[in-house]
């Protein structure tokens, strides 16, 4: 830790010339420095660790490449699993991971995926039929081997001390292969046929999987049903399924985005029947997609990093919008939302691997994007129950890229590293008062974040969203009085910035330093960068 003088303080222009209204804060006004509010006494729920969830996808590069390297690999692994990727998870407590898909998921047979490796089929893979993978090369890509399948899975999520959370095949499987599936990971050792099958293959003890994902998009991929046709196949594949010691907690396939007709359709076909059947919803998996701006990943001007994070700050909204419509028919709001994909999604070019569909190079524009989304859910802990990053590896907005013996961790794993401080802390109201960055519609809060309570420590993350201006900033925290700070800043002077294999770290985040001034703090936050503060309170 290390401080900031007063006189620098002092020096630094005014935040603001003009009277500026931010989204959350009150008027402000001319002259003002910048502010952010703790309010401790407004708390708003506890930050369900869940929140900082990950997805994996039997797709591109995701599994094979980036998970899975193989037991008799010359890459450091454990049992097949890529070492540094584990190693590199271990440190973010990865609460709970989704898998197998995705699209793909509606597409699996998990039966394909247990038992001795060399007698699982080969199959071809949900997304063969891209443009992008029938300009690659054969692979497990398009060729699904089905080396790594449930007992892999589970014991990845054993390696990182994470979650497992199985997202079943609505579309081309039946229930009785649903409720299967569950005994297979869930019934007592040696209790069934298929509990012994498990141990047959080296796994006596249940995996007691909590998480059971009813079908993915299935307003799309997932079978193109309308939300009253899915209410149905939901009841269909949620009713008595055996319960063993692991109730099942089932995640019903949300809307895309915006489309609050599946919402409602859903909730009204389900409430319909009975309202007592909001009691199988643990979660409604919302998927976001904040998409694109400018050219491609790395390629965009000023213009378009706004863009892309007023698009990505829209989340706030969405989750208002679904939360609301949700309500009309649960007013306890039993049901939560599971944001169970959500990220950047940037024009193909910047992959690591012809095979690694949709993968994309992360710059600090996307590290923006992850720290924006995360102090929303934390702000929103009474709402979102669940949120799972798409994807872990060689993917959409992914923490790692990998290749052969190449690993790298992107911007984004440092946001995750930074922001895991949050899990299971009590979120509280926080108010950022700061003058508004970007262009017309293009138009951003100056500053924004989130901040937990864990007893006596406080947790605040706050991004500076403005290309060129740093933030002097007064940070009061209500009814405490601040005995030390520490800070880490994630920041670059280059807008598009990134790591690679040839430059691993030109994007880390580095110790910083606020000053204590009474009961208060100050702290000048630097142009385009994502901050931490852990605050030690008195
Ligand atoms: O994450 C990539 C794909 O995006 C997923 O498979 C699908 O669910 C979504 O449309």
């Amino acid at each position: 830790m290390t401080t900031m003088k007063r006189r620098d303080f002092l020096k630094q222009a005014a935040c603001t010339s003009a009277l500026l209204l931010t989204s959350r804060s009150p008027l402000f006004a001319a002259n003002q420095p910048c502010k952010i509010e703790v309010l401790l006494d407004e708390p708003i729920g506890t930050i369900s660790p869940d929140i900082y969830g990950h997805f994996a996808e039997h797709i591109g590069g995701v599994i094979y490449d980036g998970i899975w390297v193989g037991e008799g690999s010359s890459i450091p692994n454990y049992a097949g699993m890529r070492k540094s990727l584990v190693d590199h998870m271990r440190r973010l407590n990865p609460s709970v991971v989704r898998w197998p898909g995705g699209c793909f998921a509606d597409s699996y047979n998990w039966r394909d995926g247990v038992g001795p490796r060399y007698q699982r089929p080969t199959r071809p893979n949900f997304w063969i039929n891209t443009r992008f993978l029938q300009e690659a090369p054969d692979g497990p890509a398009k060729y699904d081997p089905n080396e790594f399948g449930t007992d892999e899975f589970i014991a990845f999520c054993r390696l990182i001390n994470a979650q497992p959370y199985l997202a079943a095949n609505v579309r081309s499987a039946s229930a009785r292969d649903f409720y299967e599936w569950i005994e297979y990971c869930n019934a007592p050792a040696g209790s069934t046929t298929l509990a012994r099958q498990r141990e047959a293959n080296g796994c006596r003890d249940p995996f007691k999987v909590r998480f059971w994902g009813v079908g993915n998009e299935s307003w799309g991929c997932g079978g193109d049903f309308t939300p009253q046709e899915y209410a149905t196949e939901f009841r269909r594949f949620t009713s008595w399924v055996p319960n063993f010691d692991t109730p099942p907690q089932f995640i019903a396939a949300g809307p895309n985005s915006w489309d609050e007709t599946w919402t409602r359709g859903f909730f009204e076909a389900l409430t319909r029947r009975s309202r007592g059947l909001l009691d199988r919803v643990y979660g409604w998996g919302l998927h976001y997609y904040c998409g694109t701006a400018g050219k491609s990943a790395l390629a965009f001007g000023t213009e378009a990093w706004y863009e892309l994070l007023r698009k990505a700050a829209a989340m706030e909204r969405l989750i208002d919008n679904h939360w609301t419509a949700m309500g009309e028919f649960d007013s306890d709001h039993h049901v939560k939302l599971a944001i169970d994909e959500w990220g950047a999604w940037h024009p193909a070019g910047t992959e690591v691997h012809r095979t690694h569909l949709f993968g994309q190079t992360s710059t600090l524009r996307d590290a923006l994007v992850a720290a924006l989304t995360l102090d929303i859910f934390n702000r929103n802990a009474d709402k979102v129950i669940m949120a799972n990053i798409a994807q872990l590896v060689n993917n959409l907005q992914s923490l790692f890229l990998a290749h052969e013996d190449q690993f790298i961790v992107t911007p984004n794993y440092h946001v995750f590293e930074m922001y895991s401080a949050h899990q299971n802390g009590q979120s509280v109201r926080t108010v950022f008062s700061a003058p508004e960055v970007g262009q017309g519609e293009n138009t951003l809060p100056g500053l924004a974040g989130s901040a937990s309570l864990h007893g006596k420590r406080l947790v605040l993350t706050v991004v500076n969203p403005s290309t060129t201006e740093t933030r002097e900033t007064q940070i009061t925290i209500s009814r405490a009085t601040v005995r030390d700070v520490a800070v880490r800043a994630l920041s670059h002077d280059d807008l598009r910035a990134h790591n690679s294999f040839a430059n691993p770290d030109a994007v880390v985040p580095r110790d910083s330093s606020a000053r204590v001034t009474g009961a208060d703090l100050v702290y000048a936050f630097p142009p385009a960068s994502v901050v931490r503060m852990t605050v030690a309170l008195a």
